[in-house]
């Protein structure tokens, strides 16, 4: 018999909590979509095939998940009639032989692949339903798990479907389910409606299976990571748990926060060993950090996934400094506050100390360029780039018109705005020549209109 495994995750919600234009499943938490997270998850269960199954006219949704899965099954629920509904949608994914199947939801991101693994194990060790359960502190909401004395599963019940006794019990469901492959279908296809919403439960599941004679076993998580976001304060403290979750990786992991609680990262954020980052620093997707880096407080670093940022061994960044996609800061190199970086590389040992903008360019090993330096990258129509030569200097407040070269060892003087190809070991000025008028301004003041004024 085959022993490969499905995950379908159920993204067909409307989320209207959210007060939205866009799907709920697509906001994001730490530089990733609600969806991305779970999809994720799944994957780092090494569950082996994915389904997903969406609302009507969700095709971002959709694009979002054959993004994280290119082969997931896309699955649309025309009408929401509820998670054992939904479920069912994906029929003919769940009818392909698998040995088992995860029913899990899009909106629950802080759940972690070892205990999605844990109900496909359940699963595979024999049991017809796996219900992911927790103790919670504030039951209201979720479905209680009725157990016996034997710790065995028996129903789900739904809040508004209890009585009052069972109201009182705080073991709950999670939403999310194991089933065994062999038997997935017949268990969902004897879901019924005759409930309080009118709605076919996929938590129903448990008694459905137990009416076909199979083992149906509670998989207990903490309660954090059954988390479900509905609306804005939900998905804000989802972001507060994943941050916490990053930040302590990080800090284990070799770097130094100083202040944790004000560095905001994202899924993919990398660091090495011996980072030092200072209070409010924001790291957007696609940044990588490598060893012995200092990143001075108030400094952001946001890449793409075509251009990422890349911080090399021993730089120093900011305070107050801005790393673009395709920034690549090479080794040793120093960029210092208000300075952007846009698709461009900085080599070893470079400056760029204060107030400039260098975008579209390449700045040479041990290079320095001057405060208030910037790189006129774009008129409006076209990018162009600047190249700056192994060891230039270019002297403060220029102006780098691009295309243009400057060559390596060269001296641009303060002032210039560049517009030709600077030759290597030149100086190269560009500015009106300095006149000085002597007693020119003593003359002036002594003038009979100018008595009233005051030197
Ligand atoms: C569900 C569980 C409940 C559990 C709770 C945990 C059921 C009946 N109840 O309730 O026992 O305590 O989760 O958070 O399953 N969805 C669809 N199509 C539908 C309905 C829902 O795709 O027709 C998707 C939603 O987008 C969402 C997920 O299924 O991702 C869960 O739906 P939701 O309505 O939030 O279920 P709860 O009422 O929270
Ligand atoms: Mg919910």
């Amino acid at each position: 018999m085959t022993k490969t495994t499905l995950g379908v995750v159920l993204a067909a919600g409307e989320g209207t909590r959210m007060k939205s234009a866009r799907p709920k499943v697509l906001h994001g938490l730490a530089g990733r979509s609600l969806l991305a997270h779970a999809l994720n998850s799944l994957k780092g269960a090494g569950l082996d095939h994915a389904a997903v199954v969406v609302g009507p006219g969700h095709d971002s949704v959709a694009a979002e998940a054959l993004n994280i899965i290119p082969d997931a099954g896309i699955f649309v629920q025309e009408v929401r009639r509820g998670t054992g509904h939904a479920a069912l949608q994906a029929r003919n994914a769940i009818g392909t032989g698998h040995a088992a199947v995860v029913v899990m939801f899009g909106d629950t991101p802080l759940l972690q692949p070892e205990s999605i693994r844990k109900l496909a194990d359940a699963v595979l060790a024999g049991a017809g339903v796996a219900a992911l359960g927790f103790e919670a502190k504030n039951p209201f909401g979720y479905g209680r798990f009725l157990t016996n004395d034997k710790g065995e599963l028996l129903a789900i019940r739904e809040q508004k479907d209890a009585t009052d006794e069972e109201r009182r019990i705080t073991l709950c469901s999670g939403g999310l389910l194991g089933l065994s492959g062999p038997h997935a279908l017949a268990i969902l296809d004897a879901i019924g409606c005759d409930n309080a919403q009118n709605e076919y439960y996929l938590t129903e599941a448990v008694e459905s299976a137990r009416k076909l004679g199979l083992k149906t076993v509670p998989v207990i998580v903490p309660e954090e990571e059954a988390f479900g976001v509905n609306d804005r304060a939900q998905l804000a403290s989802a972001e507060a748990v994943v941050q916490g979750r990053l930040r302590r990786t990080a800090l284990l992991g070799g770097v130094t926060m100083q202040d944790p609680s004000s560095v905001y990262l994202c899924m993919d954020t990398s660091f090495a060993r011996d980072v030092l980052i200072e209070p409010h620093v924001v790291f957007g997707n696609h940044v990588s950090v490598e060893e012995g880096v200092v990143i001075h407080a108030f400094s952001h670093l946001e890449g793409s996934a075509k251009e990422p940022v890349t911080v090399r061994a021993g730089a120093s960044i900011g305070p107050y400094a801005r790393l673009r996609p395709g920034a690549d800061i090479g080794a040793k190199a120093r960029v210092g506050n208000f300075v952007e970086i846009k698709n461009a590389t900085i080599e070893t040992g470079a400056k760029i100390n204060h107030l400039s903008y260098v975008g579209d360019a390449r700045v040479g090993v041990n290079a320095n360029v001057g405060a208030g330096t910037i790189t006129c990258n774009y008129d409006g129509f076209h990018k162009s780039r600047t190249d700056i030569g192994a060891g230039a200097f270019i002297g403060s407040n220029s102006a780098l018109v691009a295309p243009v070269k400057i060559g390596d060892g060269a001296i641009v003087g303060a002032g210039s705005v560049i517009t030709r190809d600077v030759p290597a070991d030149s100086l190269t000025l560009e500015r009106s020549k300095q006149v000085s008028m002597s007693d020119w301004a003593k003359a002036f003041r002594a003038k009979p209109e100018n008595q009233k004024i005051k030197p």
